[in-house]
Parts: C-alpha cells; sequence; structure tokens
C-alpha cells in the first residue's frame, strides 16, 4: 500500500487493501477492509460507498494501516473494532467474549417463536414486568450478553437471569445489556452451569449456547478463531457434549411446568440431546429446529404440566 505522493482514495484504498488480504488468504477480504476503513473514518459501510472519491489524510492512512497489519495476522474484524452486530444490534466485543455468530439468531428465534404460539409473548414491547407473579428467563453462558440482552428487549414482560463461569464475560455482558436498555430486567450472576441455583421450578425459559465444539475438532477451525477467541467459550469436552449432556438431563428440576428449554448445538448433536430428552419424563413436547443451512441448530423441549 504505498503512496507515491497523489492521496489515497477510498475506493483506491479499498482496492489496493482487497487484493492484499486476498495474497494474505484473509476470510472475506472485502468485507474485512469495509468495515476496518468504515471504523477508521467513522462511517457506516453505505457511508463509505457515498465517499468513495474522498482522499484519506496521512493520520487515517497511517490508523488504517495499523487495523489491516491487525487482520492480515488473522484478528478477528469483530474484535479489532470492539463491535458485532446481532438481531440488528451493535454489541461489545472483547477477547473476553465469543463474538456472537449470525447462527445463533436461531436461538432466539426458537424461543421467541414459542413464546408467539403459546400466547405469551407481550405484545406491547415497553411494558414493564409486574413486581408481583414475574415471570423469570434464565439464560446459562452469555458471553457478550447478546442473546440475554435481545431476549429481554423482545420479551419485557420476563425478569432475567444471565448466567456464566468467566467473570470479564459478565463485565462485557453487563455493558451490552446496560446499553440496550435492558440492564434493569437482568441479573448477572457467575455459576458454573445450575451450581448456583436452588434445584426448584422457577424459570420459564432456560436458554443455553454453551461451548459444543469437540476438542479434536479444536484444530480444524479456522486460525482466526483458534489464536483469538477464547477457547473456553467454545470447547465442550472431547465429543463437544461435556456441557449440553448435563444441561439436557438436568434442567428440567429448574423449569416450570409448561416452560421452556432452548439449546444450541452443532452438527450432529441434535440426536444425541434429542434422544436424551425424549427419554426423559419430564417433556411433553421436544423438538429440533433448522439453521439456514437445513442443520439441527437447535433443541427445543417443554417441561410436561403436570
Ligand atoms: C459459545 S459461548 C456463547 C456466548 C453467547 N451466549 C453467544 O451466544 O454469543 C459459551 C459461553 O458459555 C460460558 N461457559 C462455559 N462453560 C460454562 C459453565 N460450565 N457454566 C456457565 N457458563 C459457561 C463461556 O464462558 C462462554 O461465555
Amino acid at each position: 500500500m504505498s503512496n507515491p505522493g497523489k492521496p489515497l482514495t477510498v475506493r483506491e484504498i479499498l482496492r489496493r487493501t482487497v487484493g492484499y488480504f486476498q495474497g494474505k488468504g484473509v476470510s472475506e477480504p472485502r468485507a474485512s477492509a469495509e468495515v476496518l476503513l468504515a471504523h477508521t473514518l467513522g462511517l457506516s459501510r453505505l457511508n463509505l460507498y457515498l465517499k468513495h472519491d474522498q482522499p484519506l489524510s496521512p493520520e487515517e492512512l497511517s490508523r488504517f494501516r495499523e487495523l489491516v497489519k491487525r487482520r492480515a495476522a488473522g484478528e478477528p474484524v469483530a474484535y479489532i473494532t470492539g463491535h458485532k452486530e446481532f438481531w440488528s444490534l451493535d454489541f461489545k466485543v472483547t477477547p473476553a467474549v465469543l463474538i456472537p455468530r449470525p447462527e445463533t439468531e436461531v436461538l432466539v428465534e426458537a424461543v421467541l417463536e414459542v413464546m408467539r404460539e403459546s400466547g405469551q409473548e407481550s405484545p406491547a414491547k415497553n411494558r414493564k414486568p409486574e413486581t408481583k407473579n414475574r415471570v423469570w428467563g434464565l439464560e446459562i453462558g452469555v458471553g457478550s450478553g447478546a442473546v440475554v440482552t435481545v431476549l429481554a428487549r423482545e420479551l419485557p414482560h420476563i425478569n432475567w437471569i444471565g448466567a456464566d463461569l468467566s467473570r470479564p464475560a459478565l463485565k462485557v455482558a453487563r455493558l451490552n445489556a446496560w446499553r440496550h436498555d435492558a440492564a434493569g430486567r437482568i441479573a448477572f450472576v457467575q455459576t458454573d452451569l445450575f451450581a448456583g441455583f436452588k434445584a426448584e421450578p422457577r424459570f420459564a425459559l432456560i436458554v443455553a449456547n454453551l461451548p459444543y465444539v469437540a476438542e479434536p475438532e479444536w484444530q480444524t477451525l479456522s486460525r482466526d478463531v483458534r489464536l483469538y477467541e477464547p477457547k473456553e467459550a467454545l470447547v465442550g469436552g472431547i465429543d463437544g457434549l461435556a456441557l449440553l449432556k448435563p444441561m439436557a438431563q438436568g434442567a428440567h428440576r429448574y423449569l416450570v411446568p409448561g416452560g421452556w428449554l432452548a439449546l444450541e448445538m452443532g452438527p450432529g448433536q441434535a440426536e444425541v440431546i434429542l434422544d436424551l430428552l425424549d427419554k426423559s419424563a419430564a417433556y411433553d413436547h421436544v423438538e429440533a429446529v433448522k439453521d439456514y443451512q437445513g442443520i439441527n441448530r437447535v433443541v427445543r423441549a417443554r417441561r410436561r404440566l403436570a
């Protein structure tokens, strides 16, 4: 990206950066270049296009080059900018948390769908939860807090507990809940799965996207993931089921009758979890929900009424 005198325009710098990223094997080279340049200039990606002929100042160029170097070394764009979009909302992310994935929106949809169908989705989005007869939801493994924040916004009559084993992750989750005006309805707690909860039927919803990558599979993930994302947020033991199985076996103790459990998982895992839930006498409705690639991504189950 040398500059032989003439100031480089947005268009030209993008063209060169995309070529540079391609040469370095960076995934999504165009998107990476656009997001990083937009971040440098304090613009949206759309506005970048409206300013295609704008020249970059030497100071802007030097800041951009620093970000390009980091991306070329494998650092994910979201950690460089500190932001990731989920459910059309902007979430802060740090290396302490997993970058929210688009497929996790399927988990959110799977929960909202059962709430809609059972008439429990509040029609008044800004309705405050009642202080008496509160309905409670629980997310275990909140990470950045994207899922619990979206659910708290979409289901405002529910009070939430957002749990995680990682204290640094809880800090990020709290910040995101606050940024999206949901902090008043989410209590964040540090716990190992259900260890911090009394075994009593309390929750109308239990939601989790826990680590589900099998240890041997970790080595096959992209360099960007392996070098930069927290392994403890991704790997779930030797078969990837070390946390999903206890969730499937233990969650019913904490669900009210008619309450729903929704778990995100990886390819090939739904069959195992469906089988565990089916065999349990605790649920009267058990099903898998596919993602946009046709993979069983979420398993949801309704706690038997009586
Ligand atoms: C795959 S990330 C999901 C983060 C976020 N919910 C999302 O969907 O983007 C899994 C999260 O579970 C947390 N976690 C891992 N083991 C846990 C455990 N035993 N108890 C509670 N949380 C755990 C990790 O710290 C991490 O934040």
